[in-house]
């Protein structure tokens, strides 16, 4: 059976990188990349790729589900990597409900689609991907492992860790053929300037203040967007049915280590004298619910299936540094318009 595969949300950060990768790895699947354009999704993240013949854009919203299913029908869909979301936990903190109906309500059609639509053959996958923030908040020692139980603090992580128990609910009851993968922060190229590395990036190339949330000393686990990727690659291949796998750097930084860290590259690379960008760094009032700690045992992918990841944070934050200083265009592009507004009303 030739592979039509719907990637979900593949014109967002994470999504793209994995469109990239199945097309150009796999000329003989279909690939279709289903997404809402929200204003977290930009066509301008597959150029490199949108002439390619095995590549097919929908634009299309996992809200509505009779539209999932003519998709299904139509296009013969026999695998799901499911990615859309809406992804950032402040704006889940400002306006929960598109979380709800997006990571929830969409998540429940698509399953609810790909169960009748696979009824009565074998073969498929419904392949979820999940965040560590389903587990919570660890203190200073520990991980989270697979088995971890489950305690979400922010709308964003509560929704998908509702989201996470409806996949595995359809495995046990109605033997969809689901995997589930949880990973840590991810960074790198085409991340919308939201989010902690974008956005420091783009404000000390600007001159604008750095916004530190509380004291800092938050810790998040930082990998390299295109090893998520490769692992997406390897648990879609290898990874087994009705199983979770972890995917981690084992790369820890508290949040101010990591700014400070930023500020000394770019000191660098803009030619500004030692200490400079530091002066930008500015704490604010702390996010409400902030989880202190997120730690990864990514052994488990490891031993199982081989994958590890394959770039130091050093050299991946040189490379996150360099694509943002020479994308100029593709900064003002996502910048403007909505997301310039929400910015303005919630940073400035
Ligand atoms: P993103 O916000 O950059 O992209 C999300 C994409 O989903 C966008 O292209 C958006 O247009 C699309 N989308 C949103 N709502 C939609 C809807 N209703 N219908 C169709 N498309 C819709 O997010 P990301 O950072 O690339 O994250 C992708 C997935 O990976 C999410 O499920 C997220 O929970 C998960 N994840 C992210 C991280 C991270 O560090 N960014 C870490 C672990 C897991
Ligand atoms: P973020 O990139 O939003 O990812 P997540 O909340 O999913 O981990 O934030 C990463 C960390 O950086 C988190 O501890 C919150 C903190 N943070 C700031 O201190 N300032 C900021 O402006 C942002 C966006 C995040």
């Amino acid at each position: 059976m030739k592979k039509k595969i719907l990637i979900t949300g593949g014109a967002g950060f994470i999504g793209s990188h994995v469109v990239k990768l199945f097309v150009k790895s796999y000329p003989d699947y279909e690939i279709y990349n289903l997404d809402k354009l929200t204003y977290a999704g930009n066509l301008k993240n597959l150029t490199e790729i949108e002439n390619e013949q095995n590549y097919h854009f929908i634009k299309g919203d996992i809200q509505d589900k009779d539209f999932l299913t003519t998709i299904f029908e139509e296009k013969g869909i026999t695998d799901v990597i499911h990615l859309a979301a809406e992804s950032h936990v402040d704006r889940s903190i400002s306006g929960p409900m598109e979380f709800i109906i997006t990571n929830i309500v969409g998540t429940a059609n698509l399953l609810e689609v790909a169960r009748s639509s696979w009824k009565n053959e074998s073969n498929h996958i419904f392949y979820h991907i999940s965040t560590d923030e389903v587990y919570g908040s660890l203190g200073d020692e520990g991980f989270f492992l697979e088995d971890t139980s489950y305690d979400p603090r922010s709308p964003y992580s509560a929704s998908k860790a509702s989201s996470d128990h409806l996949v595995r609910a359809y495995f046990h009851t109605y033997n969809l053929p689901v995997k589930i993968s949880n990973c840590s922060n991810n960074y790198g190229s085409h991340q919308f300037p939201e989010k902690l590395i974008p956005l420091v990036i783009n404000n000390i190339k600007n001159n604008k203040a750095l916004p530190v949330y509380g004291t800092g000393e938050n810790v998040r686990d930082w990998l390299w967007v295109e090893d998520h990727a490769r692992a997406i690659d390897a648990i879609f291949h290898k990874g087994e049915l009705g199983e979770t796998y972890n995917i981690g750097g084992w790369n820890e930084w508290t949040n101010i280590d990591l700014v400070r860290k930023m500020c000394q590259i770019m000191d660098e690379k803009l030619g500004r004298t030692p200490g400079t960008n530091e002066q930008l760094i500015t704490f604010v009032t702390d996010r409400a619910g902030h989880d202190m700690r997120y730690a990864i045992d990514a052994t488990k992918i490891k031993d199982e299936l081989g994958w590890i990841p394959s770039l130091e944070f050093e050299e991946g934050l040189e490379k996150t540094i360099d694509w943002y200083l020479s994308n100029e265009d593709w900064i003002e592009n996502v910048t403007s318009g909505d997301y310039q507004k929400y910015y303005d009303e919630h940073y400035s």
